[in-house]
């Protein structure tokens, strides 16, 4: 009888259909913790592992695979085992356990029908169905925006605060918590992020803050992704990782670490400069904080590549947590958007452009690709310019398969006059429509981001 393969996320799993293959995996398997190991273990045995080596891909059976290995991806699951066939409550499983992409047998009565057989199309109902949410997506990110910016600022006292009782030998993460809930309870993540784009921060302690809410934004994004959703206790750990990274420069002297200079690879400058990680490691040891939050200020400088100049302490690569090499991304994105004086600074888009080139070297390949993946073409707080002439501001990201359209809050047409109401084009719901360059803000507001600032502070398009 004849049937197809295709390829199928846990959402599109229905019964009857047959697994061959896992192709997608969160991220939680980039590094097998014991449980996961045994999940795997127990549902896939007789199947082949995908593990990433230091040489390339390695094919082993399940069986074999070791704590921390990097798996890829399962494949030749045996068609007779249990997690093969496909039941009603199989998507939900997978999903829940990080299987996010699969291979699958789909027998041909099972063909018509099918929702993942009709693909999005721009300007197609499902299009439409969309754009309500997508609406909805921007109408909460301008709720909680009004907050932002005074959230923002007190979210840097509270770091500045802290790297200040880390000079005077007493420290309490006090403050910082206090943030943290705030910013926890009201949701206010992708706002603090979009300004992060949008003004720069050139002192450690803004640095910190914008890096924070970053990582925080995209790490509950991933784990959203794959159905799981972010545990409220992840999403606090995020936050605070974010905050306390650079933790260890309340060690380093306040002239090295304001100092314009470029320091020579082997001055003491140097050395005390790349020694935060190690003094912040220590601090938040003796803090008795989470493993996870040490993990990322002690290896959030580790690059795949340990022979780069700008990678330290010497450790193996495999020691660097999941949400370390998500913190090592943001750290870089954040200082590429977030500052302005003695380098000329990036507009997010083009930061995600850059860091693309960093896969393998840098970062972990799938790491960035979830990070660009979940930060978009183009972020949200991009200024663009469409082809009908029109400018605006991104206010919700294009769908996975048409990143190229994302909703966009119109603030000057192409004459170039600054409006005062605001009209949400929505690039899904028309073809003829589409970004034509992505705009910096500060050069094209007069060298001011104070006024691309007010104006996205001022959309008013809902
Ligand atoms: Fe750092
Ligand atoms: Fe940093």
């Amino acid at each position: 009888m004849a049937a197809m393969i295709r390829k199928v996320r846990y959402t599109e799993l229905m019964e009857g259909m047959l697994i061959g293959e896992v192709t997608e995996l969160s991220m939680d398997y980039t590094m097998l913790t014991p449980e996961t190991l045994d999940f795997v273990r127990q549902y896939f045995a007789g199947a082949k592992a995908r593990v990433l080596e230091e040489a390339g891909e390695k094919i082993l059976p399940v069986g074999q695979l070791k704590p921390f290995d990097q798996l890829q991806g399962i494949a030749e699951i045996p068609s007779q085992s249990a997690i093969a066939k496909v039941s009603a409550k199989s998507g939900e499983f997978l999903g829940r356990h990080g299987l996010l992409e699969f291979m699958v047998r789909i027998p041909k009565e099972h063909m018509e029908g099918m929702p993942s057989g009709e693909r999005l199309k721009i300007g197609s109902a499902e299009a439409r169905r969309l754009h309500q949410m997508r609406l909805d997506e921007a109408r909460k990110l301008l709720s909680v925006m009004q907050k932002a910016p005074e959230q923002r600022a007190r979210a840097s006292s509270a770091v500045e605060e802290l790297l200040e009782m880390g000079r005077q030998g007493k420290i309490s993460a006090r403050g910082v918590e206090e943030v943290v809930a705030e910013i926890i309870n009201t949701g206010s993540t992708r706002a603090l992020k979009a300004l992060a784009g949008l003004k720069s921060s050139d002192q450690t302690y803004a640095h910190c803050t914008d890096m924070a809410v970053i990582l925080q934004d995209v790490y509950s994004e991933i784990l959203s992704l794959s159905g799981r959703g972010a545990a409220a206790a992840n999403k606090r750990f995020a936050l605070v990782a974010g905050f306390m990274h650079d933790i260890g420069k309340s060690e380093v002297p306040r002239e090295v670490l304001e100092s314009r200079e470029r320091f020579d690879p082997d001055s003491k400058e140097m050395y005390l400069l790349r020694n935060h990680v190690t003094y912040g490691a220590k601090i938040l040891q003796d803090l008795g904080m989470p493993a996870q939050i040490i993990n990322v200020a002690h290896y959030h400088h580790v690059k795949i590549d340990q022979g780069l100049l700008n990678s330290y302490p010497q450790v193996k690569y495999d020691n660097v947590l999941p949400m370390t090499r998500l913190a090592a991304i943001a750290d870089v994105y954040q200082a590429l958007i977030g500052r302005r004086s003695y380098k000329r600074n990036w507009v997010p888009g083009k930061a995600v452009e850059y860091l693309m080139g960093l896969a393998g070297t840098e970062f972990d390949k799938k790491t960035l690709e979830m990070f660009i993946k979940v930060m978009g073409k183009y972020p949200v707080g991009s200024l663009v310019r469409l082809n009908t002439g029109d400018l605006g501001f991104v206010m919700a990201l294009g769908p996975a398969e048409f990143p190229e359209r994302p909703l966009v809050a119109v603030v000057e047409n192409a004459s170039g006059e600054i409006l005062s109401s605001h009209t949400l084009v929505d690039l899904m719901l028309d073809p003829e429509v589409g970004v034509e360059e992505v705009v910096d803000h500060y050069d094209h507001y007069n060298q001011s981001e104070d006024q691309a600032f007010n104006l996205f502070m001022s959309v008013n398009a809902i």
